[in-house]
């Protein structure tokens, strides 16, 4: 195949490019760089452009005879989102239309559409399978689902293929060391705990311990990056013209925030101090997934699944790039 990535300069983006190399696929990645890091981008060309940019959207696909596209590029944080919709409706589901149609006027008909977790909201029934309800508490989560309509939309009425992947908490790093998580500003828990182990930050501020869970902490089902790479490469073979699925992606075990950072004492044998602050807002406080239908629908198989072993491998690349890209 011939792969568009869009975001595939980010921290899940170039995994999953490099996943798609690997698989015997060419790979050309969109990216505006506002987020993503040039470096993190060596098993394809890179083309630095916004998605917004039909022109040049339209371009990269027709000059690359792009086949399938993967959807990547988008803001991420639940929290901000809530603080600030205006930024999530536009970049993640404007944007998200624009780049749709700019795949129709270029003939490109097939999508994989990365998807979250926060489409379900607050779910009561553990773990969650994609029939659950879709009710999401925060404008990340609303502004992935208008998409996913989008794309079932788009399916029946253009005979467009599309493959949506719910992402759960997405952790570790590609064992080789070289590409990993660097957000600036970090938020997501696990990179900030290594932080915090590597000195960078004194402690860690826990969000919360007053939920309904064992230990009062949000429970997250960390699923590691290079098994959701994985999915990527299988979902974009298998998409079907007018199909519009979604697969839920983790491990199916949850672990609290309290677990996550004992884990990584363990690991890193770093004392990691913290104390609970209160709670951020936009977070439920459980999230299991349940990854059956990827396993069945997608030959899916998680190779990487341990806790322990999401951390070694982030613990790596944090020690080996205590700053992060070099970008
Ligand atoms: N947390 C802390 N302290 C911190 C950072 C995080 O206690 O300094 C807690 C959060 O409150 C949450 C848990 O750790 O309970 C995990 O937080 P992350 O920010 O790492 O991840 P989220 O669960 O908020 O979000 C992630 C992705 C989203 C995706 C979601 C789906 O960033 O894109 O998972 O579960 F939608």
């Amino acid at each position: 195949m011939n792969v568009l990535l869009t975001g595939g300069a980010g921290y899940i983006g170039s995994h999953v490019t490099r996943a798609l190399a690997e698989a015997g696929h060419r790979c050309v990645v969109v990216d505006n760089l506002c987020k993503g890091h040039a470096t993190a981008v060596s098993e394809a060309e890179l083309v630095v452009a916004d998605v917004a940019d039909g022109r040049a959207m339209r371009a990269a696909m027709s000059d690359h005879a792009i086949d399938t596209v993967i959807h990547l590029a988008a803001f991420i944080e639940a929290a901000e989102s809530v603080a600030e919709p205006d930024k999530y409706f536009r970049n993640n589901t404007l944007i998200g239309l624009m780049l749709l149609d700019a795949m129709r006027e270029a003939g490109v008909g097939r999508m994989v559409f990365s998807s979250t977790a926060a489409v379900y909201g607050q779910p009561e029934r553990m773990p969650i399978d994609e029939d659950d309800r879709l009710d999401p508490i925060n404008p990340y989560g609303a502004s992935k689902l208008c998409v996913e309509w989008m794309l079932r939309a788009y399916a029946q009425a253009y005979k467009m293929g599309f493959i949506s992947l719910r992402y759960f908490n997405v952790a570790g790093a590609d064992p080789a060391g070289d590409i990993g998580e660097d957000h600036r500003p970090e938020t997501h828990l696990i990179p900030l705990v290594l932080q915090v182990a590597m000195g960078k930050h004194e402690q860690m501020s826990i969000f919360g311990d007053d939920y309904e869970t064992d230990d009062g902490t949000c429970v997250r089902d960390y699923i590691h990056v290079c098994d959701l790479a994985d999915a990527h490469v299988l979902a974009a073979e298998r998409i079907g013209r007018g199909c519009a699925d979604a697969y839920n992606l983790g491990n199916g075990a949850g672990f609290s925030v309290r677990q996550v950072i004992e884990t990584a004492r363990q690991v890193t044998g770093s004392k990691i101090p913290a104390e609970v602050g209160p709670r951020r807002p936009g977070d439920p406080p459980r999230l299991i997934a349940s990854s059956q239908r990827a396993m069945d629908g997608l030959g899916w198989r998680p190779k990487r699944a341990e806790l322990s072993t999401i951390i070694e491998h982030a613990w790596a690349w944090h020690n080996g790039h205590p700053d992060g890209y070099a970008d």
